[in-house]
């Protein structure tokens, strides 16, 4: 019984270290959001995990936004990543399909990233400059996860995406999303079900091309929900 309390408590601490550490990591980050100032994006990569992706809730959102791509895109034969960092959700997307491609501000970060993925294909540019770093290629999905609201631009990016991918997916964080969320009023563009960790939430969007051959499975975007 003691045991038991021991090892629930041990998990509790666990938790509330994981969020107080976010929470911190996240609030020296406040600045740059919105900022649009690039250079200051990439210096924040001189230490490892700025914004502090390796902990649970995150990875909950991760492995939720996965499910939701496999199962809109069964056997998902291309990826695209819009700022992908040190690659830790790049990780997971390789997960669901067979080739991802990543484009990410900062090389340091895609040093890192390339370590830890090292069969996907990283290019080091601005989202702005997408048509021209993916030259002509198509993608079944594209992923734009927590980045929107970091962008100069973000609709002028959002309109290059369409160019190239029949499915893209968005995660914002409820408390920035406010600021970008009109974006996604657009045709094609709808709002799925939450992501959910603990007290976190995140708005997820997703896009689907007119042209796309085969119809995706919308309400697949629409289910469940971890917590
Ligand atoms: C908060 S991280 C998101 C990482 C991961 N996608 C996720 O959802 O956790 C945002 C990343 O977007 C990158 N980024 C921001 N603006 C960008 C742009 N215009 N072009 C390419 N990458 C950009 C940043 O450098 C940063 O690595």
């Amino acid at each position: 019984m003691a045991m038991a309390y021991l090892a629930q408590a041990s998990t509790m601490l666990g938790s509330l270290t994981d969020r107080i550490r976010v929470s911190l990591s996240r609030a020296g980050l406040r600045y740059g959001e919105y900022s649009g100032n690039y250079d200051r994006l990439t210096r924040l990569y001189r230490r490892r995990d700025p914004w502090n992706l390796a902990n649970s809730g995150d990875g909950a959102r991760f492995a939720e936004t996965n499910r939701r791509i496999a199962r809109a895109s069964p056997d998902c034969p291309s990826l695209l990543e819009l700022g992908a960092g040190e690659g830790i959700q790049t990780g997971f997307l390789a997960r669901v399909a067979a080739r991802v491609t990543a484009i990410e501000l900062s090389q340091e970060a895609i040093d890192r990233a390339r370590q830890r993925v090292p069969h996907a294909h990283f290019l080091n540019g601005r989202a702005e400059d997408l048509s021209a770093l993916v030259q002509g290629q198509r993608f079944a999905v594209a992923t734009a996860c927590e980045m929107p609201y970091y962008v100069r631009d973000p609709g002028a990016v959002l309109a290059a995406l369409q160019q190239v991918a029949d499915l893209i997916v968005v995660t914002n964080h409820a408390r920035l999303d406010h600021k970008v969320s009109f974006l996604f009023d657009g045709t094609g563009w709808r709002r799925t079900a939450d992501i959910r960790h603990g007290r976190t939430r995140w708005h997820c969007y997703h896009w689907q091309s007119p042209h796309r051959h085969r119809a995706p499975d919308i309400a697949a975007l629409h289910q469940g929900n971890p917590s």
